[in-house]
């Protein structure tokens, strides 16, 4: 009973996912809700009441922005490939022109899984078909050769788009840095990154103070030290990479006329970030 009411950092994917089907208006999400489940609403449910309310339309933004960037890209044909680390169960491929070419990347037990549903979901046409290469890789291990030659062999000369969002939290500066690294290693001058990070003034919130309790109720037992944040001068400093746009919750709501409910306090403001190799 006990382990039942414990989610895994895998299963955060589902949460994120359900979030984005809350306000599919918001989030452009017509896909998400596929994802659905008891456990999760259930989970959720607690977590906007403990947490932060305002969480479900953080992560429609999110994914609107995302979306909207990829969608002007695509139009402008200046992506054919669109590489996802820490995928989850993000449903881009099925909102995106069919012309594009997906790589998934997450732990190989949300990719296997993530495949299936996919498969099912096609078959039963509630899903458009898509190209989707799905690869299992621990970004906590030594996955760089293995992992570029099977993303070579697909992406060849092609343009690309790296998207990683909702996952430098759960990862230490090193993994970060040997994941930027990595991207450099597969992109070509003129290629795209996308990157969802907070800042460290999120820990001096009363919401941070909220999902650390949380957390460590319900996840695992952790300090404010094993979540990261990033600061702005970090993206500003990768080699190769230009900063081209810097969003947040607060200037996306802007953006797309979404009227804020909490305050500040109240908010997990995440930072979105566009950088171009050049
Ligand atoms: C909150 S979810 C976000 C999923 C997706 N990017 C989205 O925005 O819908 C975090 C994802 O990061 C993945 N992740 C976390 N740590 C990872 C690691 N060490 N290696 C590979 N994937 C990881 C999890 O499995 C999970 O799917």
């Amino acid at each position: 009973m006990e382990k039942e009411q414990h989610i895994k950092i895998h299963e955060t994917a589902f949460v994120t996912s359900t979030f984005r089907a809350f306000d599919e208006n918001l989030s452009q999400d017509h896909f998400a809700k596929l994802w659905e489940n008891l456990k999760t609403t259930k989970w959720i449910n607690e977590y906007l009441e403990l947490v932060s309310a305002e969480e479900p339309f953080t992560h429609c933004l999110r994914n609107r922005y995302f979306l909207e960037t990829l969608q002007d890209l695509i139009e402008q044909q200046e992506i054919e490939v669109v590489i996802n680390f820490g995928s989850g169960f993000s449903m881009y491929p099925f909102l995106l022109h069919e012309k594009i070419i997906h790589i998934e990347i997450d732990k190989p037990e949300i990719v296997d899984y993530k495949k299936k549903k996919i498969e099912e979901w096609e078959n039963e046409h509630k899903i458009p078909k898509r190209n989707i290469h799905f690869m299992g890789v621990d970004f906590s291990k030594d996955y760089q050769k293995e992992l570029l030659s099977e993303i070579q062999s697909i992406k060849r000369n092609k343009s690309t788009f790296i998207l990683i969002e909702g996952v430098l939290f759960f990862l230490t500066r090193a993994e970060t840095n040997k994941l930027f690294d990595f991207f450099n290693s597969i992109q070509e001058n003129g290629d795209y990154l996308g990157s969802a990070s907070f800042q460290e003034t999120i820990k001096e919130t009363q919401a941070f103070e909220n999902l650390l309790r949380f957390f460590n109720q319900k996840v695992s037992k952790t300090t404010e030290d094993d979540y990261q944040t990033i600061q702005d001068n970090y993206y500003h400093s990768i080699k190769n990479y230009k900063v081209i746009d810097h969003q947040d919750y607060f200037s996306l709501s802007k953006k797309y006329k979404h009227r804020i409910n909490q305050p500040k306090e109240l908010i997990l403001n995440e930072n979105f970030y566009l950088l171009k190799k050049n």
